[in-house]
C-alpha cells in the first residue's frame, strides 16, 4: 500500500460522481453536489485522478511519482483509448516476439533500456503495490562476469549431481530434486560449462550485451505475479524497439539458489528475482509468427 494525499478542487468539481463510481474502496461520496473523501483511500490506486473529466482531484503520493516521458522515442501525447487502439499492430509485435538467441556485438544505450523500465511499470500490481525491483546489467563486459558466477553454480550442481549415491540417498529421503537435474539438465549443462570455459561459448545469454532483472521487495500482495506482467510488457517493448530478448531461466535459478551471485551484483538478498531478461540487437530475423500448439478453450457458458 502506497501512502497517498488526495486533493479535491471543489471549484473545478462538477458533482458528476466518477470518482465515486470508479474508486475501489468507495472512499468518495457526493455531498453538496461535490465529492468529498468520505472514507479511506486504500491503495493508492490514481484511478480517481486519472478518471475525473474535470480534473479537480490530484493524488500526491509520499513516494516520488515516476514520470512517463521516455528519452528513446516520442511517445503519443494523448492516453489512447481502446478505439484507437490499433489491434493489429498490438497483436502483430505480440506475434513476432520471440527469444532471441542470436545477437550483434553492440551496446544497447542506457536511455534504451530505462525506457525499457519505464515501459515494464505500466503494467498492473497487485493491490497497486508496485514492489518490483529493476536491476540493469548495461554491458558485456558484466553480463560475463555474471554468467561466470552461474557456472560457477551449475559446476557445483553437477559435481553434485555426479554422486549416484547422494541422488539416492536425496531421493530416498523424499527429495528427489537431484536425481531430477541429473536426468534432465546434467549433460546438456556439462556440455555448456565446457564450452564455456574452453572456448569462451556462452550458451546462457546467447551473446546478448544486457539484461534487465525484474525482482520484488518483500511485502507486496502478489510479487511474483507483479514482476512476471512487468516482464512481459518489457519483452513486448523491447520487440516494439526492434530489440531481441530472451528470459533466462537458469540464471533466476542459480541467482534463487545461490545468495553470492545476488551480492556480487549489489542485489539486496531480501529481494527475490523472478526473470532474467537477456537484451541485445538481435543478429537474425523471424519472418514466420510461433508455431504454438492448440489449446483446448474450456468454455463455461
Ligand atoms: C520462464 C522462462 C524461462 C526461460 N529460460 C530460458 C533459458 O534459460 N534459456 C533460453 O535460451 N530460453 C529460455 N526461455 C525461452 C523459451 O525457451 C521460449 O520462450 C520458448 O521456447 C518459446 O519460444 P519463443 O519465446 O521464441 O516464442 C525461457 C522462457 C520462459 C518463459
Amino acid at each position: 500500500m502506497q501512502a497517498s494525499d488526495i486533493g479535491i478542487d471543489k471549484n473545478l468539481c462538477n458533482g458528476c460522481g466518477a470518482c465515486v463510481t470508479v474508486c475501489p474502496a468507495r472512499a468518495f461520496s457526493i455531498v453538496a453536489e461535490k465529492a468529498e473523501l468520505t472514507g479511506s483511500c486504500t491503495f493508492a490506486c490514481d484511478h480517481c485522478a486519472a478518471t475525473c473529466p474535470q480534473q479537480a482531484i490530484t493524488v500526491s503520493f509520499t513516494e516520488e511519482r515516476e514520470p512517463f516521458e521516455f528519452a528513446s522515442f516520442a511517445a503519443e501525447e494523448a492516453v489512447e483509448s481502446p478505439s484507437d487502439t490499433s489491434l493489429a499492430r498490438l497483436a502483430s509485435v505480440m506475434r513476432a516476439r520471440r527469444s532471441c538467441r542470436v545477437y550483434q556485438k553492440r551496446p544497447v544505450d542506457r536511455e534504451i533500456l530505462e525506457d525499457l523500465v519505464k515501459i515494464g511499470l505500466t503494467a498492473p500490481s497487485g493491490t497497486n503495490s508496485q514492489k518490483w525491483t529493476f536491476s540493469i546489467i548495461e554491458s558485456r563486459p558484466k553480463m560475463l562476469a555474471f554468467g561466470e558466477n552461474i557456472a560457477t553454480y551449475f559446476g557445483k550442481m553437477n559435481r553434485l549431481a555426479e554422486s549416484g549415491w547422494l541422488r539416492k540417498l536425496l531421493k530416498l529421503g523424499g527429495r528427489p530434486e537431484l536425481d531430477i537435474y541429473y536426468r534432465e539438465y546434467y549433460e546438456s549443462i556439462k556440455q555448456a560449462l565446457s564450452q564455456w570455459h574452453e572456448k569462451g561459448i556462452d550458451r546462457l545469454f546467447h551473446g546478448a550485451q544486457a539484461a534487465i532483472l525484474v525482482g520484488a521487495q518483500p511485502g507486496g500482495s502478489c510479487p511474483q505475479e507483479d514482476a512476471l506482467l512487468a516482464s512481459q510488457n518489457i519483452l513486448l517493448g523491447a520487440q516494439a524497439m526492434g530489440l531481441g530478448s530472451c528470459l533466462i531461466g537458469f540464471a533466476v535459478e542459480a541467482l534463487r539458489r545461490d545468495k553470492k551471485i545476488k551480492m556480487a551484483l549489489k542485489i539486496p538478498t531480501s529481494e527475490k528475482i523472478y526473470t532474467v531478461i537477456a537484451l541485445g540487437w538481435p543478429a537474425i530475423s523471424f519472418p514466420r509468427p510461433a508455431g504454438r500448439r492448440k489449446v483446448p478453450i474450456r468454455w463455461i457458458a
